[in-house]
């Protein structure tokens, strides 16, 4: 049990501890002093503020926010001066949390403004600090003006490139749909014509003497003549289906199913929820030319036997699958910039806001997945699921 003290020995215990306080007062005090020089000397960007005020700020801090000296920035209000007021809220919820939890916030990023006005992209960390004795704030911040620049400059470039990728695909097409029109309209009828004028001709030769020289060598130009138009009715067919135009996505998809079925030998399924889809002619030319890509993937690489195709309508999107039982699509060749088929598949479907990816179906083929949003609310999954 301690033994009770009488006055006097109550007055010297009472006094020494008045000089422990005040030694220890006077070593904190040296220490913070000696830190506040080093902070104020430190070129990382460093400052202090307690109750809303910057109370310390170190060289680097000055530099960044454009003061000549400490006296140009100390006792500025954090919020109302420094702070862009678009992050103002955003600031001083982080900023009370700290105080209240006595726990340093992760970094984000924010706009400073400059005391002469200009702002500044920075990245900012608060931590819980002691200022003369009292609760204060030390924020570490890094200047991400630059990066934040070239961020925007690519941004740009990519939409500069992505404009120009699909002004390109718009001239493309529509130089394939006149040369497609021309094969057929133009050179078809000529050739129809010269049939016909040969008919005529071999008809009146047989009036003259059934067995002429003629007769045969005229029937063989016909065949050839005959051929000429069925190759030339294929290549505008696979310069652009006039069926696209006519029947819709669906229809071409379905023409170009049979054609590569023909071609490949590689048996073909197509199931479809809808037999026509209410499409812009964009939209509809972007997804038949990805199928066309993806079917020529199929015949050059997989080594398959059988592919599905599902065409499905969902609430928000349509989907577009393509599944082949081949030999699966190697990972590196996925992301790689050098496989222009894969890129250009992506690019386009992007630039109509859809979705594509391309996955190696576990050892068991490739899969290619299309979603097309044809409601807003799509979207908006679609970027929440991306954050
Ligand atoms: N269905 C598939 N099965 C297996 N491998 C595939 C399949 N599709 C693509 N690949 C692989 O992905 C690579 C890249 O395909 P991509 O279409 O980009 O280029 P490519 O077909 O080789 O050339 P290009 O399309 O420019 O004529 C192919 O070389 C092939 O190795
Ligand atoms: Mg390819």
């Amino acid at each position: 049990m301690n033994k009770l003290l009488n006055t006097d020995e109550l007055i010297y215990e009472i006094e020494k501890l008045n000089l422990n306080l005040s030694k220890t007062q006077k070593i904190l005090k040296k220490t913070e002093d000696k830190y506040k020089n080093l902070l104020e000397r430190s070129s990382d960007i460093i400052f202090v503020h307690q109750n809303g005020k910057i109370v310390l700020a170190s060289k680097g801090c000055l530099k960044l926010l454009g003061a000549k000296n400490q006296k140009e920035l100390i006792g500025k209000d954090l919020l109302n001066d420094i702070v862009h007021p678009d992050y103002r809220d955003v600031v001083k919820k982080r900023d009370d949390n700290v105080y209240k939890n006595k726990k340093e916030a992760s970094f984000l990023e924010e706009k400073l403004i400059k005391l002469n006005g200009d702002i500044l992209d920075v990245d900012v960390c608060p931590v819980p600090y002691t200022y003369k004795g009292k609760p204060a704030i030390k924020v570490y911040a890094r200047d991400i003006t630059k990066k934040k620049k070239n961020e925007l400059e690519n941004k740009l470039n990519y939409l500069k490139m992505k404009n120009l990728t699909d002004y390109f695909q718009m001239i493309l097409e529509d130089e394939r749909s006149r040369i497609s029109q021309e094969i057929h309209d133009d050179l078809g009828q000529t050739l129809i014509m010269l049939k016909l004028n040969l008919q005529n001709l071999q008809n009146e030769l047989n009036q003259i003497d059934k067995n002429n020289i003629f007769n045969d060598k005229i029937s063989k130009i016909i065949f050839l003549s005959d051929s000429i138009n069925q190759k030339l009715k294929d290549i505008s067919y696979q310069l652009r289906p006039p069926i696209l135009d006519h029947l819709g996505l669906i229809s071409a998809i379905k023409w170009q199913v049979e054609e590569f079925e023909k071609l490949s030998g590689i048996k073909c399924s197509l199931k479809t929820s809808s037999a026509k889809l209410k499409l812009k002619k964009d939209v509809s030319t972007t997804i038949f030319r990805v199928f066309q890509e993806a079917l020529n993937n199929i015949y050059k690489h997989s080594k398959a036997t059988k592919v599905n195709i599902i065409i499905k309508k969902y609430e928000n999107y349509l989907l577009f699958k393509i599944k082949d039982n081949g030999v699966g699509i190697k990972i590196d060749k996925i992301n790689k910039l050098t496989s222009l088929g894969i890129l250009s598949m992506k690019e386009r479907i992007v630039s109509i806001n859809g979705y594509f990816n391309i996955i190696n179906n576990k050892n068991n083929g490739t899969v290619i997945n299309i979603k097309i949003p044809t409601s807003e609310k799509y979207n908006k999954n679609i970027k929440k699921k991306r954050m």
